[in-house]
Order: C-alpha cells, then structure tokens, then sequence
C-alpha cells in the first residue's frame, strides 16, 4: 500500500474510533459505537500489515496476531463480568509495559547505522537534522508514563480482585509517612534525570533512563496502594487515561500517526470519565490522583449499630403486594448474583400488579462505570425506568418500598451522616427515606469500601439474606 493510501486509511480508523466514542456514550447507540471500534481497529491492522518491511516482518506480526487473538478469545469467553474491571486494569498494564519497551528498543535503535559508507548512525542523524532532543524528550517521557500504568494497573488489578475477603489487596488505603513528600520526591528526581538524559545528545546514556524506569515502576505502586477502596473508581479512569498518554508516546516514538491520535483520544476520554467520577463521588480530582490527600480517619468499627431486623421472603412478597410504589437499588451484589433476568422478571410482574416499579442508579455502582445499566439493558429492562442517581434521590421519600439488591456502600448513610467515615461526603441514594427497605444479601459483610452500613440497622430496614436471584426468584414464584 502506497504512504498516501496508508494515511487515507488511518483517517477512516481515526473517524472510526471518533464515531466509536460518540456511539458508546449512550445505550441506544452503544452497539453501533462497539461495530465503528470494530471496523476502525480492523482497517488500522490492514493497514498496518502492509507497511512491514518484508516476508520476515509480515511473518513476525501474523504470529503476534494469532497469540493476541488466542488470549483475547480465551479472556473474553472465560472472564465474567463482574472480572471485566480487574480485565480492564490487566489491559491497561499491557499497554503501559508495551510503552516501556518500545521506549528502551527505540533508545537502543539510536545506536543502528544510518549511512554506512559515511559512519554515520541513527542518533547522530537526528542531531543533523535537530530531531535528536525531541526524539530523547519523547522516549524518557514513554517510558516514565508507560512504567506508571505499568504498576499502578497491577495494583489496581490486585484492588478489584476478588471479594472482600478474598482480595489480593485490601481496600483500605495505604499510605506511608510523608507520602506525598515522596511522590513529590520521586518527580523531581525523574525531571533531573530527563535533562541528564537529555544533555546526553548522541552519546546518551542509558543510565537516567534505566533508574528512572524503577523509580517510576515504585511510583505506580505508591500511587495506586495509597487510594481508598471507594475511591477506585477514579483509579480505574484515571490508569485508562494513562494508557491512553502511553499509546500515545508509543506513537511518537514509533512515528505512528494514528497510534497518537488512538493514544490521545484514549487519554482524553479517560481524563473526562474521571473528572465525572470524581463529581460523582464529590472528590477533588488533584486529592484522588496524588493519593490518599483528605483521606479521612478510619470509622471505629466497634461501634454499636444495634440490632437488625430479618424478613422472610414470603413477608417480602406481602409488603410488594400492598406497595403502590417500589424503587429498586441494584448493586455489584445483582452482578455476583447474575440476577439481573430474575430481576427483570420481578419487575413485569410487579407492574402487572399496576405497582409503579423504577430503578435509581449510584454511577459507581459495581465496579465499572455503567455496571448496572449494562445488566438491566442485557435484561430488556426499558430505559424510562431507569434513572440515575440525581433523578431519582428526592423521591425516595413517597416510595412505598425500596429493594436494594446487592448494593452497599453506593446506599450507606454514614457518607451523607458521619463524617468520619472513610465515604463520608459521597453521595449516596437516599433509600433510608423510603417508608420500607429490604436489603437483600448473603450477610452482614460490609461492601467494597470495607465500612459497616448503618441502613442494616434501621427501624425502617429489613435483611433478607441470601443469594440476590434465588431471593427475586423465590419473591417472583409467591407473586
Ligand atoms: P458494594 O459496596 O461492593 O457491595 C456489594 C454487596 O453485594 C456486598 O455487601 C455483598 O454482601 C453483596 N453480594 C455479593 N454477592 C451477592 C450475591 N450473590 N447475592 C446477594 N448479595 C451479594 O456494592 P455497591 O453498592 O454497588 O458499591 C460499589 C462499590 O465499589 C463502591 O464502593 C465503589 O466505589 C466501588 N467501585 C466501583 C467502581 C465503579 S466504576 N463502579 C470501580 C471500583 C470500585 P454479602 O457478601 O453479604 O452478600
């Protein structure tokens, strides 16, 4: 393929992925946006083939495809979707890894021969032409971005794992003494080590980058260990907004036009979502990403809630035949549960009865951005009825009966009560409100954010324990 018809094709992946981001910002367009992805990344790998530079080259890529598509299609039929965030954190440090070696491998090109009956190499071909500064510029800042998503992406990975007690790393944050000294530190230090790296024109060496590399590798992991379990919803946002810069730089590096423009548009769109995240958790962006600032004192958790009240499923089926109004508050528990269908089910049968059936969304949760409007959309449940959280907050209070299925701390008082809680400000859905509550889950254990919910113990709330969709399916067989 000619330059000309690489760079026409690389326009239509770039609008692809523009068309993409478009589709996926609401349901109703969303599996349009996942086809234009689909075609703009198909056309950017035909693309792509046609530039390898000889029969070893196309070789080369046609095996690192098959293994890609391999461990794509075995991750995607084997990951359930309540792993997809831990997936996401597992890509993203892919894509931060990949940035860390196609910095070191461009570095190490530097040293190939340009002209050989001239003696002349890449490097000192660069300094001819003055290319050379930005080139250093562009592979010291690659790697530092691509090691930080490197890190900080298996941490978070290790965060998202698992339940509760079973996490590969609590919840809770960790910070070291005068942590943000030593992020600060750790900046400073890499900024000196660039202009050492810099200064080092065709004879650089590769010492700054390679200490740099650890410290920016050590920089990932305090960054992401000293973030609150509740907050890592921005975490997640944020590390996909430094893939994305990462994707970029690897562009840069590798003079690949539509791998900055895919890199940018990445970065940026993650930056948004995080933005919106923190808006959603009523955090300030600077305090999340610099870690563990206006964390506020751990909740003593000897406290005494006093006693809950349990309900049967039958006496749970009776008060939904005497509401005239029910609003249901799905959480990461109806993802576990897979109880999204039964749910669906309930509802019809609700609204058959001519009870008023809606659901209130928390944007965070679950453990992705949109985890519950994903299943009640894979349910068939019609959009109208599903509002977001600031739709829906102020009518908690002339609701008859609120069913929160498998959420925690997205509806926990002590955010919007107690302000030494490790949530405290976040807002909440205020289901306390309502005039009934039945929560329903396998336990007392508290949710992601590892704080006892003071809602368990109200005079309004009942427990109904057990697994989310035998719960709807049982409520569902006595309707
Ligand atoms: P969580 O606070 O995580 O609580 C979920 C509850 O579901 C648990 O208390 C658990 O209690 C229950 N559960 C689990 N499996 C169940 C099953 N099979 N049947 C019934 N109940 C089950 O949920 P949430 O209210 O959705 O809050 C989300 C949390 O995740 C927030 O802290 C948020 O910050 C964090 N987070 C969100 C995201 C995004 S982007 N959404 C990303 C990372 C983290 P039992 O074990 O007692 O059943």
């Amino acid at each position: 393929m000619s330059e000309g018809l690489t760079y026409i094709a690389y326009i239509f992946s770039a609008l692809l992925f523009i068309l993409a981001l478009a589709g996926l910002s609401k349901q109703e367009t969303a599996k349009l946006g996942c086809y234009s992805g689909v075609a703009g990344m198909a056309i950017a790998l035909l693309a792509t083939f046609t530039k390898a530079d000889g029969a070893g080259a196309v070789c080369i890529i046609i095996v690192a495809m098959l293994i890609g598509a391999v461990v794509g299609l075995f991750a995607a039929r084997k990951v359930q979707m309540t792993q997809m965030p831990e997936l996401i954190a597992c890509l993203h440090s892919f894509v931060g890894l990949c940035a860390v070696l196609v910095g070191f491998n461009t570095f190490l090109e530097l040293d190939g021969v340009f002209d050989v009956a001239a003696g002349i190499t890449n490097a000192v071909h660069m300094e001819e032409t003055g290319e050379l500064g930005i080139h250093l510029g562009e592979i010291f800042i690659g790697v530092f971005i691509g090691a930080v998503t490197f890190t900080g992406s298996i941490i978070a990975y290790g965060k998202l794992n698992g339940t509760y007690k079973l996490r590969i790393f609590k919840s809770a944050p960790l910070v070291l003494p005068a942590n943000h000294w030593i992020n600060l530190g750790a900046i400073i230090v890499c900024f000196l080590l660039m202009i050492w790296f810099l200064n080092g024109g065709v004879e650089a060496s590769a010492a700054p980058l390679f200490i740099m590399t650890v410290i920016a590798l050590a920089f990932g992991v305090n960054l992401v260990v000293a973030i609150g379990g509740a907050d890592m919803p921005v975490v997640i946002s944020m590390l996909n907004s430094y893939s994305g810069w990462a994707a970029a730089a690897s562009g840069f590096m590798l003079d690949n036009d539509l791998l900055i423009v895919t890199g940018a548009l990445v970065g940026s769109s993650g930056a948004i979502l995080s933005y919106i995240m923190c808006k959603a958790m009523n955090r300030s962006f600077i305090s999340v990403i610099a870690g563990g600032f206006g964390n506020a004192p751990a909740a003593k958790e000897d406290k005494d809630y006093g006693e809950y009240h349990e309900m049967k499923v039958a006496d749970v089926a009776e008060l939904l035949k005497n509401s005239s109004s029910v609003i249901i508050a799905p959480g990461y528990g109806m993802a576990v549960a897979q109880a999204q269908n039964a749910v669906a089910t309930l509802v019809e049968r609700l609204q058959a009865r001519g009870i008023e059936v809606r659901f209130a969304i928390h944007p965070v949760a679950g453990r992705l951005p949109g985890h519950m409007n994903v299943l009640l959309a894979e349910a068939k449940v019609p959009y109208d009825i599903v509002l977001e959280m600031d739709e829906i907050n102020d009518d908690f209070e002339n609701t008859d009966t609120v069913l929160v299925i498998g959420a925690n701390d997205t509806v926990n008082p002590a955010a919007a009560e107690d302000p030494s809680s490790p949530i405290a400000g976040m807002p909440v859905l205020t289901v306390w409100k309502a005039h009934n509550v039945v929560v329903f889950k396998r336990s007392m254990n508290p949710g992601y954010a590892g704080v006892q919910n003071p809602l368990f113990f109200k005079d309004n709330t009942s427990m109904c324990f057990g697994d989310a969709k035998k719960t709807v399916e049982e409520i569902d067989a006595l309707l």
